[in-house]
């Protein structure tokens, strides 16, 4: 070994002994006869001294010459500091430099190695590599790797084998753009990158695995955001002879057990809620539920009072901010013109101050009488000194509007501490989803999902697809839907149906999915399962926004990885051999 301890081990115990340490210099202090050089590893940092006149000239001289990031390895003796830092395991003692040796001097680092650096982003992304040798980044790795231990730990005890499938897959028309891969061999053929693992699990039932799971890259040509990247990973898992009870029961388990080993934390049951009703009262099917604030509306109480704003509105619905009646003109101000925003999209906003006094002030008092706001404050149980929020419109763009703006106040009240956590299932999603655009049905978690049996006649008649439930959930964690699966259909038949309502003629639907339809012929168990997204966890673990930080070399909001420069052009003769053709080069 080229040392004989690491950088957070020595303390007073170490006293007088003769050690050798291999690590980065943080920094160096050059006091003129004497010379402190901090040198840093994964485990911590040890300070180093040297002094003229006492010290081997030789030592001396090197010192002088080191620089930030140079890789050292120093033997010495470990003597008792004159100014302690009580702040590091390391702070009582230093080493008295007898020998050192330079093993690899380093470029000056383009940005600060240190908890608050200087980079920026986009200088971080390309010296990725200098980026991990801070703490904090490492830090969310290391955890990451916990959570991963953990949770094979759980799943082992479980019964689950970890079972690796195919990364060179076929591309499917549902879902997420795929990522696609030319075949030499086959030439003018393509596979694709894996979305996740859906139908291989679903095999692996159908072979009689029972219990199945897989920590696995997932690949999604979407668009980006700070919870989305193209490679992501999935914990995913697959249960034969299950209900969906069995599923929440297991999967609930396994969250459970990890804020129990990770964080210490004892979570209790989780509660669940209806999709509906999670559109009703929070606007989204991934409710952050750490504060209440629900939406109460309020059509009976708003309309025929001649504002026609509210009478020619689908849905008026409203929030109470408690305590925040007196809100200033310009706070007011700030909350319509966020709710104006385009990615938001609301015309305008309604207030009603609850004042301490019993009053009232709202923004359409010339409509509405002091005992019609009375009862708007009554239906949404505000108390003096509240202030009501409303928006109105139609009910899909109001609702999601609304939850924007009570996501908002919740950051304004503080009330989205990371530090707390509020699990819960959103359960009874409905199978299909209209698509205005395309003017069909999409599956709303996938085509293998199954209806709930009761709804099963729903699926004779077109205009009661959009009534269809599935046994389809999600966890949600915080806000952030964390995880998501279903029970599965496992007969042919009402495969068939699926796809044929989801627009797959029956040639089509045998071309893509026929190698599973068929499976289900041979035997395939009534199966369900779930997939988490990994890297969502451990961000939210790590009580973090975005998932790059929590992933070793992610790419940037464009896709790419500015590290390694990719993607890339490949030569002509690499697209020659695949027979591909550029009709449209980059310029
Ligand atoms: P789903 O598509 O809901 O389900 O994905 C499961 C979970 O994966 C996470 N996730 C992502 N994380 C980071 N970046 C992305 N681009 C990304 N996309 C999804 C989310 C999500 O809840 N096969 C089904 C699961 C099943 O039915 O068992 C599936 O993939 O946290």
């Amino acid at each position: 070994m080229l040392r004989t301890h690491h950088c957070n081990e020595l303390n007073l115990q170490h006293l007088n002994q003769k050690v050798t340490l291999a690590a980065w210099v943080k920094t160096l202090r050059d006091k003129g006869k004497i010379i402190f050089v901090d040198i840093r590893d994964k485990f911590g940092i040890t300070q180093l001294r040297a002094e003229e006149g006492k010290s081997p000239p030789e030592v001396i001289e090197t010192m002088r010459k080191l620089g930030r990031e140079f890789v050292v390895q120093v033997t010495g003796t470990v003597i008792e500091r004159a100014s302690k830092n009580p702040d590091l395991p390391t702070g009582e003692i230093e080493i008295e430099v007898e020998h050192i040796q330079i093993l690899n001097p380093s470029k000056v680092p383009p940005f600060l190695i240190e908890d608050e650096t200087d980079g920026g982003e986009d200088l971080r992304m390309r010296y990725r590599y200098l980026d991990l040798r801070r703490n904090t980044i490492r830090k969310n790795l290391e955890l990451r790797h916990r959570i991963a231990q953990a949770t094979r730990h759980y799943l082992d005890s479980q019964g689950f084998i970890e079972v690796e499938t195919p990364m060179l897959i076929k591309s499917t028309p549902e879902g997420a753009r795929d990522f696609l891969v030319p075949s030499r061999m086959n030439l003018g053929e393509f596979y694709a990158l894996p979305q996740s693992p859906q139908t291989f699990k679903q095999l692996l039932m159908v072979s009689g695995f029972d219990r199945y799971f897989q920590i696995v890259k997932c690949f999604r040509d979407e668009d980006l955001r700070a919870d989305r990247q193209p490679e992501f990973t999935q914990i995913d898992c697959e249960m034969s002879f299950v209900t969906q009870e069995d599923v929440l029961q297991m999967f609930e388990g396994l969250i459970r057990y990890l804020f129990q080993q990770i964080k210490g934390l004892e979570l209790p049951a989780f509660p669940r809620m209806r999709y509906d009703d999670a559109m009703r009262l929070y606007g989204s099917d991934k409710p952050d539920t750490r504060f209440g604030m629900p939406f109460v509306e309020l059509n009976e109480l708003v309309k025929g009072k001649g504002f026609q704003v509210f009478d020619s509105a689908e849905l008026v619905v409203g929030i109470c901010a408690k305590g925040c009646a007196e809100y200033t003109r310009k706070q007011l101000d700030e909350l319509t013109e966020f709710v104006k925003r385009p990615q938001i999209g609301a015309k305008g906003l309604v207030y009603v101050k609850c004042n301490a006094d019993g009053t009232f002030k709202s923004s359409v008092d010339k409509f509405y009488t002091e005992t019609d706001l009375q009862q708007w404050a009554t239906k949404m149980q505000a108390e003096k000194g509240d202030l009501l929020l409303i928006l109105s419109g139609e009910t899909n763009k109001v609702r999601k509007q609304l939850c924007e703006l009570r996501l908002e106040m919740g950051n304004r009240l503080g009330l989205r501490d990371k530090n707390q956590y509020s699990c819960l299932w959103i359960i009874d999603f409905p199978l299909l989803e209209y698509n205005e655009e395309d003017k069909r049905f999409y599956a709303m978690h996938h085509p293998f999902t199954s209806p709930k049996p009761e709804d099963l006649p729903l699926l004779d008649n077109e205009s009661e697809y959009a009534n269809i439930k599935a046994n389809a959930y999600d966890m949600v964690i915080n806000g952030v839907e964390v995880g998501g699966g279903s029970i599965r259909i496992y007969q042919r038949p009402l495969q068939e149906k699926m796809l044929s309502i989801l627009g797959f003629s029956p040639e089509e639907a045998k071309a893509q999915f026929g190698f599973l339809m068929e499976a289900f012929e041979f035997g395939a168990p009534p199966h369900g399962g779930i997939a988490f997204g990994f890297d969502r966890l451990c961000s939210l673990f790590g009580g973090a926004d975005t998932i790059r930080d929590f992933i070793a070399f992610p790419k940037n909001n464009a896709g790419r990885d500015v590290m390694i420069n990719s993607p890339a052009p490949i030569s002509q003769a690499q697209l020659d051999e695949l027979g591909i053709r550029l009709v449209n080069k980059k310029a």
